[in-house]
């Protein structure tokens, strides 16, 4: 089941008029909620996400935080699996094409829940590939836009050479990957490259930073270079959808001693333990 500009219907129901502005310029924002237990983790930081992507693209919220978690939970609740991964889609809706913004014409609205399977333990256990590319995309990364074909791009090389992710360098510094962030680990230090229009802005992210400072791990938020994400001990990639996940090789070359290593193993371990301490309801879901 799936929400559409309030309705709730079979997905194969779903239409989309040709016109709409998301088909036709990619004019529009998202985003992806994890749900565990049938709870949404973290709702109120996807929501504010949310509200700084539809700021940035100039569209107004067409509902209130309240509205949203109820239209969420409706969607979570009339789909199976207790675990599972939210899309939420936003369009500036539907006029005949033109690039200028259409008066009067009211947002698409989309949800869909899809089972969350995150990444199996034998994975975990021996870490992925990733490559390194240019960051090609836009000066507006901190908008979570539906426009993504360079991201499709950046992620299909990884993919034609057997990685998982394209870590993305831009003038000399590490960005974040395709469709996540990178967190690289140095003298036993983790670093993280600072929030800037550069980035998304993860809610992971977020988290993995928060575990930091709760636990004494020590960690920097400044820039990283290429070179360091090439001499690192670690290199971890965070999403919703991925958790936490430890970078084995990096264009070729083994990272670290090429195995997942101590800072992931700790904070993937803290990660899960938060998790499910959200999920009881001990501790605020943000
Ligand atoms: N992507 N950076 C980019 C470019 C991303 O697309 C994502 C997530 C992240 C991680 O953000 P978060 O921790 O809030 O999921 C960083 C989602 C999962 C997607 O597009 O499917």
């Amino acid at each position: 089941m799936i929400y559409l500009n309030g309705e709730f219907m079979p997905i194969e129901e779903a239409r989309i008029p040709v016109l709409d502005r998301g088909f036709i310029f990619g004019d529009g924002v998202y985003e992806v909620i994890p749900v565990y237990s049938r709870r949404p983790f973290r709702l109120a930081d996807h929501l504010n996400r949310l509200q700084d992507s539809l700021d940035g693209i100039r569209i107004t919220n067409p509902h209130t935080n309240d509205e949203w978690a109820s239209l969420l939970n409706q969607i979570i609740a009339d789909n199976e699996g207790d675990d599972q991964y939210i899309y939420l889609h936003i369009t500036r809706g539907v006029a005949k094409r033109d690039h200028a913004f259409p008066k009067g014409v009211l947002p698409t609205v989309f949800i869909m829940s899809n089972p969350l399977t995150t990444p199996p333990k034998e994975l975990l256990a021996t870490g992925v590939d990733a490559i390194t590319a240019v960051d090609n995309r836009w000066l507006r990364c901190d908008i979570k836009a539906i426009s993504l074909l360079p991201n499709v791009l950046l992620r299909q090389m990884a993919i034609d050479v057997g990685a998982v992710e394209t870590i993305l360098i831009r003038e000399g510094f590490m960005t974040e990957g395709a469709a996540s962030n990178i967190f690289v680990v140095r003298s036993n230090s983790l670093i993280a490259p600072p929030k800037n229009h550069l980035m998304l802005p993860g809610i992971t992210y977020d988290i993995v930073l928060e575990l930091a400072a709760a636990n004494g791990i020590p960690y920097e938020v400044r820039k990283v270079s290429e070179y360091e994400i090439r001499n690192s001990q670690e290199l971890l990639l965070t999403s919703s959808t991925k958790e936490i996940m430890p970078i084995k090789r990096l264009d070729g070359k083994a990272v670290g001693d090429g195995a997942p290593g101590s800072m992931f193993k700790r904070l993937y371990q803290l990660y899960q333990t938060y998790k499910n301490t959200v999920m009881r309801g001990d501790t605020n879901n943000n």
